[in-house]
């Protein structure tokens, strides 16, 4: 922890690590941006090797190998062995669709610690409905099958909405019957493409509140047997989530193309400036970049959030909704029932449509299987 003026900076803990933007699927939710990276922009596996090694000596312990779809990377064995090298745990965040079992086996050799597999729904129409791909689902199952057989832990994670509220306790028997020792069950977060498909994607209130009650029944029945981590719907609580624990306080995005973001739909903010890993040492560019120090801390905060009791606890909410649906990055959350804008939650959860989804752009099955060469 050190302090730089009206702002203390703490050591981030966590490194989104976004490899690709490149996916076979194409979620309505997806939490990339809608101005996806090019292949051609990404950073190669030296950089990131040389990025993972600041970020351990920053304090990072956990980096989180994401996309797009991971496995779209013809280095993804190269890479994972270079987070270890640095002494990072790594966990391998994949769709499930893209990587052979061969490929597995080679990044478990090369020092991969966990996998996190999402699935869309327990029923397999439904499933590969929502993903936009035939057969994802059966996919899904393979690899979970085969991380589990392989020894490493597995957690499921599932995104819920609308078209797969109904069907939680399902959706856990599955990720039980896989062997996961975690399950993450998330309410969609409306940024980026889950923002474009919101009204298709909100549930109603009922389903929400039915949702929690069965969650915690869950975790009684399960107790022992699986770890159930739940995110609540920001739409119909009191108050805001702690969004990433706080704006460059505790960890921190690394874009295909090396861009460093304090949340990873930071750059739905316009007007902020991003530093590049590519022009700068990752300290650097934590402790002083723009963007890192926009919105550190709680100097930055107006009221009602200025001289509220939960202002550590929360840190305001997310910056990134606050300007989704104000257009100002500083205001309160709208999630809190203090904030002036708070009415504009209740009249967008209340425009729910069965419209079909927005999907974002996918890259083919061809390209693909010639990625996945490893
Ligand atoms: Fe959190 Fe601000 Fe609402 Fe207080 S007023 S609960 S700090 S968002
Ligand atoms: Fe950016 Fe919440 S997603 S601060």
């Amino acid at each position: 922890m050190a302090s730089d003026g009206d702002q203390t900076v703490y050591k981030p803990l966590g490194l989104l690590a976004e490899l690709t933007h490149r996916c076979p699927l194409g979620c309505p939710y997806c939490s990339n941006p809608p101005a996806l990276d090019r292949r051609d922009d990404e950073l190669d596996a030296v950089t990131w090797a040389r990025v993972f090694r600041e970020a351990a000596a920053l304090g990072v312990l956990q980096v989180h190998l994401s996309g797009g779809e991971p496995g779209a990377r013809r280095d993804l064995v190269e890479i994972v062995a270079a987070a270890r090298t640095a002494g990072l745990y790594s966990n391998l965040i994949t769709s499930g669709v893209g990587l052979t079992t061969a490929t597995l086996g080679k990044l478990a050799d090369a020092g991969l610690d966990h996998v996190q597999i999402s699935i869309q729904d327990s029923i397999a129409a439904s499933a590969d409905k929502i993903a936009g791909y035939d057969g994802a689902f059966a996919r899904k199952n393979a690899l979970g099958r085969e991380v589990v057989r392989l020894g490493l832990p597995l957690t499921i994670n599932v995104v819920v909405h609308r078209a797969n509220i109904e069907r939680i306790p399902d959706m856990v028997d599955r990720a039980l019957a896989l062997g996961a020792t975690r399950v993450e069950i998330a309410h969609a977060q409306y940024y980026g493409w889950a923002l474009k498909n919101r009204a298709a994607l909100m549930p109603r209130r009922d389903q929400v509140e039915r949702a929690a009650v069965q969650v915690e029944d869950l975790r009684r029945l399960h107790q022992g047997r699986i770890v159930i981590d739940a995110v609540v719907p920001d739409y119909y609580a009191r108050f805001p989530k702690p969004c990433v624990g706080g704006w460059g306080r505790r960890s921190l995005n690394v874009t295909p193309s090396g861009r460093v973001l304090p949340c990873h739909a930071a750059e739905s903010i316009t007007g902020l400036e991003f530093w590049n890993v590519r022009d700068r040492a990752l300290a650097d560019i934590w402790m002083n970049s723009p963007a890192c120090r926009a919105f550190r801390g709680t100097d930055w905060m107006p009221e009602p959030c200025a001289s509220c009791s939960r202002r550590d606890i929360d840190f305001g909410g997310c910056r990134c909704q606050a300007f989704a649906l104000t257009g100002n990055a500083a205001a309160t959350d709208p999630v809190c029932q203090f904030s002036p804008a708070h009415h504009l939650v209740a009249d967008l959860a209340a425009d729910q449509a069965d419209v079909p989804y927005d999907y974002r752009r996918q890259i083919t099955r061809a390209a693909l299987a010639k990625a996945d060469t490893a």
